[in-house]
């Protein structure tokens, strides 16, 4: 990718096309090992951060003899602004039931870990066969509880990012990169 192409609002690019499609091919391995023996697997992407990562993940897991089945669902935790506001709201649910079912939550990033943990207490009330999360990004820093999750793309420092899925007040998404929002975007 020529300089040219990235966006006057990046900083600067954390991880490039190449470096993220290594990556999620590496995370469909691992599931697609882990679920072999699986009956039914419901991977539930969580909106709308995780739709870029959701579709390149789903192409790389090969399971023949499972139901894969795809889910979405829309939380709402940030709205404009770029730290955890710690209400989460669910704007669309699911339409299926997963009991008995292996899910696999789709999210996009952590960071403090409020919304995912809130997510996995809901979803475990569903009474799911099992229940674990494949999540792009962590801000490790950023933990505030803990919340176990089974998949990690990358562990990323304290800077706001954008591109591949990940929006700022709805726009980036459309970015095939990973990047670094420019702070004079954000703070005012
Ligand atoms: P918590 O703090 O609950 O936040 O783990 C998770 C949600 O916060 C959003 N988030 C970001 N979105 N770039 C984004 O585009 C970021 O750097 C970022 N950090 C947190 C995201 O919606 C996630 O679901
Ligand atoms: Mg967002």
């Amino acid at each position: 990718m020529s300089t040219t192409e990235i966006h006057p609002n990046v900083n600067r690019v954390i991880f490039t096309e190449t470096q993220i499609k290594e990556k999620v091919a590496e995370l469909a391995q691992q599931i697609t090992r882990d679920y072999k023996d699986s009956k039914n697997l419901v991977l539930i992407g969580i909106l709308k951060g995780s739709f870029v990562f959701m579709s390149d993940l789903v192409r790389g897991i090969h399971l023949p003899n499972t139901n894969v089945s795809l889910e979405f669902m829309s939380i709402s935790s940030y709205g404009a602004e770029t730290s955890s506001s710690g209400i989460i709201r669910i704007i669309m649910d699911l339409r299926t039931s997963i009991e008995g079912k292996d899910v696999l939550i789709i999210e996009d990033i952590i960071d403090s870990g409020l919304t995912l943990k809130h997510l996995i207490e809901l979803l475990q009330s569903r009474k799911p066969k099992s229940l674990e999360s494949a999540i792009l990004l962590r801000k490790k820093e950023g933990l505030k509880t803990e919340v176990p999750v089974k998949y990690i793309g990358f562990d990323i420092p304290m800077v706001f990012i954008i591109g591949y899925g990940l929006d700022f007040a709805e726009n980036y998404r459309e970015l095939p990169y990973l990047g670094e929002l420019k702070e004079e975007c954000y703070k005012k």
